[in-house]
């Protein structure tokens, strides 16, 4: 089986294409870059986005949205993740931090495909904490401040922790289980 996977970020498409073809899906990238809305939901923006891209594509296609969210900074930045990163970067996450005692995270996705009818959606979250500093060279985003709950390094550090604790691939599982069972 081959689906689309709308996204102009190819880390995400990466990582996407390695788990689902261990569940027997073959991803095509379909490049879009569209305006993203504003919204503090990743469902809305993924629901949004799903509209555009099948608009564009007319094929069963996917995109997923997602974001880290931050106890100690009320969810900043969550579904202003891209922009938080653009404008502040990891420095400017790090001193936001600096004296919190709670450094508690989780990074959450929103899956929304759309098979030329229905659009349906699949999350993912991955709890996890704030590093003191960044560490590690893989991945992309905010994975070097990143540590997954009950392990002691970021995401960056071990893309092996990653491949198989992360939000991405919670939601691509359960995306993968929905399609298989369609088959
Ligand atoms: P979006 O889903 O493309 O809007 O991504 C939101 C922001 O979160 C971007 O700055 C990404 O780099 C970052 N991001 C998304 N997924 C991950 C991840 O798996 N690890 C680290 N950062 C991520």
């Amino acid at each position: 089986m081959e689906i689309l996977f709308a996204t102009s970020n190819k880390n995400k498409f990466n990582e996407a294409a390695q788990m689902l073809k261990a569940e027997g899906i073959d991803l095509k990238q379909y490049s879009f870059s569209y305006n993203e809305i504003r919204s503090d939901s990743l469902e809305e923006i993924a629901r949004d986005a799903i509209t555009a891209a099948y608009k564009r594509c007319k094929l069963p296609v996917f995109v997923e949205d997602s974001g880290l969210f931050i106890e100690s900074l009320s969810g900043f930045p969550g579904a202003y993740s891209s922009w938080a990163l653009n404008k502040i970067g990891l420095d400017g996450i790090l001193k936001l931090m600096e004296g919190k005692d709670n450094r508690s995270a989780y990074f959450e996705a929103c899956i929304a495909y759309r098979d030329g009818y229905d659009v349906v959606t699949f999350r993912g979250k991955c709890p996890g904490r704030i590093s003191e500093e960044a560490r590690g060279e893989d991945g992309f985003g905010y994975d070097s401040i990143f540590i997954p709950e009950g392990e002691h390094q970021t995401f960056a550090e071990s893309i092996e922790l990653k491949n198989k604790l992360s939000h991405r691939y919670k939601s691509l599982l359960e995306f993968s289980k929905s399609l298989n069972s369609r088959r």
